[in-house]
């Protein structure tokens, strides 16, 4: 009864807006139409990029990445919420230490981001299960759908994240949680009462913002079923990778997954790019580099350009901003490694890359041009070149116009020339264009900058600020093209060319400004009837020298520095947090009188541009330590036949490590047999997700290894065998009637993720499925990560570590242990190395650091690194290609010392090529970094 008054009330408030109890305690209001999201009425260009926090262990780094979202001019972050991350066993939930979505949430508020939550409970993002746990795996119901034991699993999650999630609403004035994001690409379409469950639980548990969910694929059948009636949701948002995720490729792929036009699923709702691809996940071992070249510059300009014209969206969400890692156990091994760079704007080391620089440039666009809120489609200016196209949309309200010149042919990489016959709001005018390659640019007309009236400019336009009474606009164009611009005054104004070289003339009330992009060229108009403008012309590169930040007295233009991260004033003194990578002269336009920058003050003499200028300190030079001193010990105690198994788990119900609350990492088996000693083979199976390993002993004798599979596919009979494995009995090995043991080492990767909404997928099982020793019988045993689901080391959490006897040992574990210098040389077999170091890095600099494996990875060698007993990565041949590990302050003690732990899994004999430290990028500025803590 009591959910259908929910299902109903929330129906109505769909129909007519009426205030729910929870709406009525609302301070804001959220709202939407066809053009666009609304904040208390006032419209909103929504322009987030995606950040996962689980893939940083380090809360203090979640500021430092949020801040530089905010310094590029994003407005809000997207975020999913893991459900694994936080819940090791049915019903036990965690949200503390480096799983404080608490503290996540405050943080984007602090930061001034937006936040669309996402989550779930099915968010897939490459992470084990899809963000299923996997003691999931073993509750009966089809996951995704109303089945009653899925149904009771996921409200439980969702009663301990979605009160969190509703604390941080905009619409409480308590937070910045604008959009509410339920399920995941749920193209299956099956289960319409799911979608709506969903929604209904949302609402029930203080949910008020506008809820919307991520269509892939088909947005068409989505469109047609669900974009209205039962399961549909307010916002539908559809997500685009028209590059693919073919990195190996990247010099030559164009759009192979289509245009990237963000389709509309509802009329009555704004268009909704809920993730539009910005890099990719490395599925053919290319490396991240090519991802990022992938999705870089020249892409970002084109499609980004192209989907804003052609669609109308007002609300994007780029995935991803910054990937991060997939540290200890949390990736769905099938697609990724350790490293989730994914060749983002910020690398995983959290270094600004030439993608973020495009970023800045257009999301200062967005956030500026105001009229971008609401915009029809309308006829553009005819271009005089047919191989140039003019895509154009208009503001009804105040008539600005916004023309997309591309090729027509989208593939084109001609430099071609055109003039537009352009009718602007300001009058007719020919306009000459030129365009080379793939580039893309959105020109403006009949726009209102600040106090000056734009008539049109073929340069694009980055920003503009009123500072201390006059327009400062920031325009580019690219490098070595000619570029003209027309403002309008009732009387001729006067023209001072302060830098570069400009022409003007002024006929007409249009005064038209003719330069060519290069360098930064600085005009000053004054007088004409307005108040003084500064126009700063620049190219790609000088434009992006800027950045921007809002403070009480005004906005702030910062040039010079490699990051700003919020800018201040008081009683006329500014103070700026910006970081530097290298000595540099820095120049401020703003109004203020003195000027603090990360708390040092700053002598600085004023230009005439109005500007003021000085020069800041670069970072101290860093040398990290060689890492020497390097112990070893060898395990693998449990291959022995005398080992001691009696407290282990006996595995009686099938061989499956899920079964027995082992879902990390390795789990070890022992099966101890009577020999008849006719035994020739053993013959095993396992499935450990792709990238993962098993090797067999025979009474402490080592037979061999074999790749475990990803999946036994039932209705598949060609692949009921998905990680074979036959081991030869040696001659010998086996009398009749002596005991034997057997001991199966497993190297479980991850589970499954469940994108197609098909369980036997999801439900995988991992570990050994079946093995035998001839027809003999043999009883199993099973031991994996200390504690299984009941963690003892809650702060690192449930996907930290797995069953190897170190890792239940604490070899993990900072501190000194009394192991012999080491041995290079491994055997087949488990042997862990462990070093000590210690650092006293830089204070107010932020150094990022990397764990550096020399070479390429090694085949027959696995190793995981645990630095202070984080688990944060797998190195090996048959793993990645990835040799750099970043290692985040907070894990790393950036003053003191640190333990490095690594365990190498080998299957054949050889030689460990030690790791060195590197640096990543260090910076003058950063965040205060705390440690985190954990067992
Ligand atoms: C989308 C999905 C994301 C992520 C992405 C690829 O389909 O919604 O979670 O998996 O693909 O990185």
């Amino acid at each position: 009864m009591r959910r259908l008054f929910a299902v109903l009330l929330v129906a109505i408030l769909g129909v007519t807006g009426l205030s729910s109890p929870a709406q009525a305690r609302d301070k804001h209001r959220v709202s939407y139409d066809n053009y666009s999201i609304t904040l208390d009425g006032k419209r909103v260009l929504l322009q987030a990029a995606e950040f996962h926090y689980f893939r940083l262990p380090s809360p203090d780094l979640w500021r430092d990445v949020l801040e530089k979202y905010r310094a590029a001019g994003f407005n809000a972050v997207s975020i999913y919420f893991n459900w694994a991350y936080h819940s090791p066993k049915d019903g036990v939930y965690d949200f503390t230490g480096v799983r404080d979505v608490e503290r996540l949430l405050r943080t984007a508020e602090e930061v001034g981001l937006y936040v669309i939550a996402r989550p779930g409970p099915y968010i897939n993002a490459e992470t084990t299960g899809g963000g299923f746990p996997a003691w999931l795996k073993r509750v009966p119901g089809r996951a995704r759908t109303s089945a009653p034991g899925y149904t009771r699993a996921y409200r439980d999650w969702l009663n301990h994240i979605n009160p969190i999630i509703a604390r941080h609403q905009v619409t409480r004035g308590t937070g910045s949680v604008l959009l509410y994001n339920v399920e995941n690409e749920y193209q299956a379409n099956t289960d319409a009462q799911y979608m709506e469950d969903l929604q209904t639980k949302a609402r029930e548990d203080g949910i008020t913002v506008p809820i919307t969910t991520n269509v892939c694929c088909d947005a068409g059948d989505w469109a047609s079923t669900w974009g209205s009636g039962q399961g549909a949701v307010q916002i539908p948002g559809v997500d685009d990778y028209p590059q693919s995720f073919d990195c190996a490729n990247a010099d030559t792929v164009w759009g192979p997954w289509g245009e990237g036009v963000t389709e509309r699923i509802r009329a009555d709702a704004p268009g909704f790019a809920a993730e539009y691809q910005s890099g990719a996940i490395d599925l053919n071992d290319a490396g991240y580099d090519k991802c990022r070249e992938l999705t870089g510059p020249a892409y970002m300009k084109y499609f980004h350009k192209n989907n804003l014209i052609e669609s109308g969206a007002t609300a994007f969400n780029y995935y991803m901003g910054f990937g991060g890692t997939n540290w200890g156990w949390l990736a769905q091994p099938n697609d990724v490694y350790t490293s989730y760079d994914y060749g983002a704007a910020i690398t995983e080391a959290r270094q600004l890359t030439a993608k973020y620089d495009e970023f800045k440039r257009q999301n200062y666009f967005l956030r500026a041009l105001t009229p971008l809120t609401k915009t029809d489609a309308v006829a553009g200016p005819a271009s005089s070149n047919p191989a140039l196209l003019a895509k154009t949309r208009t503001n009804p309200d105040t008539g600005t116009q916004f023309v997309l010149l591309r090729h027509t042919d989208r593939a084109a990489l001609t430099d071609d020339s055109g003039t537009l016959d352009w009718a602007t709001p300001d009058g007719r005018f020919a306009v000459p264009v030129r365009l080379i390659g793939r580039d893309a640019k959105v020109l403006v007309a009949g726009y209102d900058l600040g106090g000056q009236r734009l008539a049109w400019s073929t340069s694009e336009i980055m920003t503009h600020e009123a500072i201390a009474g006059r327009d400062v606009a920031v325009l580019y164009g690219t490098e070595g093209t000619a570029g003209a611009t027309t403002l309008r005054y009732s009387s001729k104004p006067r023209v001072t060319v302060l830098d570069g070289s400009v022409s003007s003339t002024f006929d007409n009330g249009n005064l038209t400004l003719g330069y060519t992009h290069r360098g930064l060229a600085r005009v000053l108009i004054t007088g004409g009837g307005r108040r003084p403008a500064l126009l700063l012309i620049g190219t790609d590169a000088t434009a992006a020298t800027f950045w921007r930040a809002d403070t009480s007295a005004g906005p702030v233009l910062v040039r010079g520095t490699s990051l700003l991260r919020s800018a201040s004033v008081s009683r006329g003194l500014l103070s700026l947090r910006a970081d530097t990578t290298e000595a540099t002269p820095v120049e401020l336009f703003g109004q203020f009188g003195r000027v603090v920058v990360n708390g040092r003050p700053l002598s600085g003499r004023a230009t005439s541009s109005g500007s003021v200028v000085g020069v800041l300190p670069g970072p101290e030079r860093v040398t990290l330590p060689a890492l020497r001193g390097w112990t070893s010990r060898t395990e693998g105690y449990e291959a022995q036949p005398g080992f001691d198994d009696s407290a282990w788990k006996v595995a009686d119900a099938g061989l499956a490590s899920d079964d027995y609350g082992f879902h990390s990492g390795a789990v070890w088996y022992r099966g101890r047999f009577t020999a008849t000693g006719t035994e020739t083979t053993i013959d095993t199976n396992a499935i450990t997700g792709r990238r993962g390993t098993y090797l067999v002993w025979l009474n402490g004798r080592f037979l061999g290894s074999a790749a475990g599979g990803v999946e036994a596919d039932a209705e598949a009979p060609q692949n009921p065998d998905p990680g074979p494995g036959h081991f030869a009995v040696p001659a010998g090995a086996l009398k009749p009637g002596a005991r034997a043991v057997v001991s199966v080492l497993v190297e479980n990767m991850g589970n499954n993720d469940d994108w197609t909404v098909d369980d036997n997928r999801f439900r995988q099982p991992r570990g050994l499925i079946r093995a035998s020793v001839g027809d003999t019988p043999v009883t199993w045993r099973i031991q994996g990560a200390q504690g299984g689901e009941d963690l003892v080391d809650p702060a690192r959490g449930p996907l930290n570590t797995g069953g190897l006897y170190g890792e239940r040992h604490g070899w993990t574990l900072p501190g000194r242990l009394d192991w012999p210098a080491a041995n290079p040389a491994v055997k087949p077999g488990v042997t862990w190395f462990r070093t000590g170091f210690t650092l006293d890095l830089p204070r107010k600099q932020d150094t990022s650091v990397v764990l550096r494996f020399p070479g390429t990875p090694p085949a027959g060698q696995r190793i995981q690194l645990f630095l202070n007993g984080w688990n944060l990565g797998h190195y090996g041949g048959s793993i990645g290609p990835q040799t750099d590990f970043v290692l985040p302050a907070g894990v790393l003690l950036e003053h003191g010392a640190n333990t490095l732990a690594l365990a190498v899994v080998a299957d054949q004999p050889g030689t460990i090529a030690p790791p060195e430290l590197v640096t990543a990028g260090t910076q003058r500025g950063g965040v205060t970094v705390t440690p985190v803590t954990g067992r």
